[in-house]
């Protein structure tokens, strides 16, 4: 098999030896790492998969049928832009960096460390599903999004070998070590070590999480260190799936539950009551929240003021590039009572990054409860306060309700299962899981999807069993 096969790429592979040297090493660990943790039991079927060749229109959604282990893994970047220049920060307008800056070297790597950790994590996490899966259109969708992921940590791993040099290797090999959920070699950030063992968490976890990952990725896609920027360009068109398997995915479960609704009792009838569904969205939402980092934070004015990490949509959504000597007004907790404080708004860059985020979440919600309104059902679904259930920021260590009310321990450990999956909610989920392979048949907890893939028909046979 020639190298292109074998790694296919649009960065040249086959004229930097020492960088075709490492990954080809890597590859077989790599390999190794998607036998083990990849998606069980699934490994020899033939599963109708977008695979990207190019970055080009035609070639980046090539579909066919492909046993997962011989998915073709590439490295793509977008084209680059001929005199890039540093979008934002103190260097802002200078030549974008083509080599990782000495200064910035420690900063960059944990950055894309942390990003690439994320994307084997999830595959880990997700590994079991395919088991119970409600159809095979749901089935080739998760396999499609793992298969991707496993995309997404060669996009990183790419980076740390051909701009961090020896250590930049080490950490790619420590990439396939960690496991998800394992308290003696977890994953960095918690979202990523909690299970993702039935479809409801998946729908919740591609929408919320895979959500921040586009937020993230599109800070990232302007960085100033150029071939970071064009990797995570890339990332961005196969991200846009992920989150609309999660999107769908719900609104096609409260599609169902709310048609439950009308006959009768839902959980007699077999369905996800929309009181568990609103748990697990309050548990992914303030889990996903976490990941975009403290509400104060000095890391993010030294990425924004180093060009490495912006604003989402920094060219086009503002004018004023460094964000100096600006304020951003945010809440704290000071003396056991919520407070407003101005902070120096480099310091709430992360907060700005969530705030997008948050609206961007909102839309979703709009048109579940659309869904809801269109089938009859009073009922609507909402996200809770960003304060509530946090681990890490300003409002970690302190306790809140859903609309943000700062309460006591007691009173949260009191109302906790009204509020996040309880034990018996995720069993009574897990037991509504079982899988429906028959090509146009789905399982009763949910709505089919209102279009196949690529044109393709829902009865159409995506996974050949
Ligand atoms: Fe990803
Ligand atoms: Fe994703």
């Amino acid at each position: 098999m020639n190298l292109y096969d074998r790694i296919p790429n649009n960065v040249n592979l086959s004229e930097d030896k020492k960088l075709q040297r490492a990954l080809e090493k890597w590859l077989p660990n790599y390999l190794d790492w998607w036998r083990e943790m990849g998606p069980e039991g699934f490994q020899e079927k033939d599963v109708w998969l977008r695979t990207a060749i190019d970055v080009g229109s035609e070639g980046w959604a090539h579909f066919d049928y492909v046993k997962m282990p011989e998915y073709r893994w590439g490295i793509f970047l977008e084209p680059p832009q001929p005199d890039a220049k540093v979008g934002f920060g103190d260097n802002y307008g200078r030549p974008a960096y083509q080599e990782v800056p000495g200064e910035f070297r420690n900063a960059l790597r944990r950055i894309i460390v942390t990003q690439g950790d994320t994307e084997p994590a999830s595959v880990e996490q997700q590994r079991q599903l395919g088991k119970t899966s409600p159809s095979l259109y749901d089935l080739r969708n998760l396999f499609q999004v793992n298969v991707e992921e496993g995309r997404h940590l060669w996009a990183m791993v790419y980076l740390l070998h051909g701009y961090f040099g020896r250590d930049g290797r080490d950490e790619a090999d420590e990439l396939l070590e960690r496991r998800s959920g394992n308290p003696d070699k977890p994953r960095i950030l918690e979202a990523f070590n909690q299970p993702c063992d039935d479809w409801l968490n998946f729908f919740a976890f591609t929408m919320f999480t895979d959500r921040d990952g586009k937020y993230q990725l599109s800070a990232l896609a302007e960085s100033g260190f150029e071939p970071l920027a064009r990797t995570c360009q890339f990332m961005l068109t196969e991200e846009a799936h992920h989150m609309f398997v999660g999107d769908t995915g719900l609104g096609r479960v409260v599609r169902r539950t709310a048609q439950l609704m009308k006959q009768g009792d839902v959980r007699e009838l077999g369905g996800i009551p929309l009181d568990i569904v609103q748990k697990y969205i309050n548990f992914w939402f303030s889990y996903s929240l976490d990941l975009f980092g403290g509400e104060i934070s000095s890391n993010s004015a030294d990425f924004f003021a180093a060009g490495l990490k912006g604003r989402y949509k920094e060219r086009d959504q503002y004018k004023e590039h460094t964000a100096a000597n600006q304020t951003f007004t945010m809440s704290v907790v000071e003396d056991g009572q919520l407070k407003t404080r101005e902070v120096p708004l480099r310091n709430a860059l992360n907060e700005v990054l969530r705030g997008e985020y948050v609206k961007d979440c909102e839309k979703g919600l709009a048109r579940w409860n659309k869904v809801l309104a269109d089938e009859g059902a009073s009922e609507r679904l909402y996200l809770p306060n960003p304060r509530f259930h946090r681990h890490v920021g300003e409002f970690a260590g302190h306790t809140f309700d859903l609309q943000g009310n700062l309460i006591s321990r007691e009173e949260f450990e009191q109302r906790k299962s009204e509020w996040l999956p309880a034990m018996e909610d995720r069993e009574y989920v897990r037991s509504l899981m079982h899988p429906v392979f028959e090509p146009g048949k789905i399982a009763n907890w949910i709505a089919p999807p209102a279009a196949g893939i690529k044109g393709k028909p829902f009865e159409f046979e995506y996974v050949r069993l």
